[in-house]
């Protein structure tokens, strides 16, 4: 799949790009019932908040068949390598629950402060993007974007430990304050199947679920595959080491399996 001029720009401009449903529904189903079933195991891959909730599940494409067909899927892949010029490798994987009523918050941060200080990746040439596998709303934990806070480098930030089970760099209040004050906050919704993409350095969170609805989203970094990382010190189901490029699978290779019930449970 490839990006048109307009939806480069707003990237470029905006540093993020909201593609509504871009999945569907079949495939979305088989991506939430998945996850669901991933969460259940108790493997490390599998995260928790401190209340038992689950958070995120790593490296799910490495165990799970649905999630290794997202993760070459060429929606997912095609426009970070038309804006990267290059092919890409996947450095992480999460799929982050935000569970009814327990989901907590993703401190302020931008990614490449944790891919550059943790794993030592040289250039923000990597990025996220995602898909929700339920309906994101304004109410239950949606992702809170800083548009064209991308442009403002590589910020100071300090390593916090302590507020969620997620060791994370975050940014201080006066940062988030002068860059808000610039370019507002905005916080994309959209119905499950929606895709989001977001730039390495755009500066973004989130708040607590205490509403009845989940929000899953699933993100997939892609890491241009020049830019792999030098000085990794997190595990490997968190920080990949595989840095071939991504071969993709047909585009209705997800469909394919969500008819094949039987073989997707064995
Ligand atoms: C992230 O920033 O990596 C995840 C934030 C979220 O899922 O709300
Ligand atoms: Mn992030």
């Amino acid at each position: 799949m490839r990006l048109n001029q307009e939806q480069i720009e707003q990237f470029h401009t905006e540093g993020w790009l909201l593609l509504p449903e871009l999945f569907t529904s079949e495939e979305v189903d088989l991506l939430r019932r998945e996850a669901l079933a991933i969460y259940s195991e108790q493997r490390p891959e599998v995260w928790r908040e401190k209340d038992g909730a689950p958070r995120t599940a790593f490296a799910a494409h490495t165990y799970n068949e649905a999630f290794r067909l997202l993760g070459a899927h060429p929606r997912m892949i095609g426009p970070v390598e038309q804006l990267f010029g290059e092919r890409v490798y996947m450095h992480q994987y999460k799929i982050n629950a935000k569970s009814a009523f327990t989901g907590a918050v993703w401190q302020w941060h931008q990614d490449y402060g944790t891919w550059k200080r943790d794993d030592g990746m040289p250039e923000p040439r990597a990025m996220n993007i995602s898909v929700f596998l339920d309906e994101v709303m304004p109410i239950n934990g949606p992702l809170m974007l800083v548009p064209r806070s991308h442009n403002a480098g590589d910020l100071k930030a300090s390593h916090d430990l302590e507020t969620t089970s997620y060791p994370l760099w975050t940014l201080d209040e006066e940062t988030v304050t002068r860059l808000v004050a610039e370019g507002g906050i905005v916080a994309p919704t959209g119905k499950a199947g929606s895709m989001l993409m977001f730039h390495g350095n755009l500066v973004h969170g989130s708040a607590g679920n205490i509403t009845p609805y989940p929000r899953k989203i699933v993100y997939l970094t892609l890491n241009a595959c020049s830019n792999y990382i030098r000085t990794p010190t997190r595990p490997e189901f968190i920080a990949h080491r595989d840095f071939r490029p991504i071969e993709t699978v047909d585009d209705d290779s997800l469909v394919q399996l969500a008819r094949a019930p039987r073989q997707a449970a064995e």
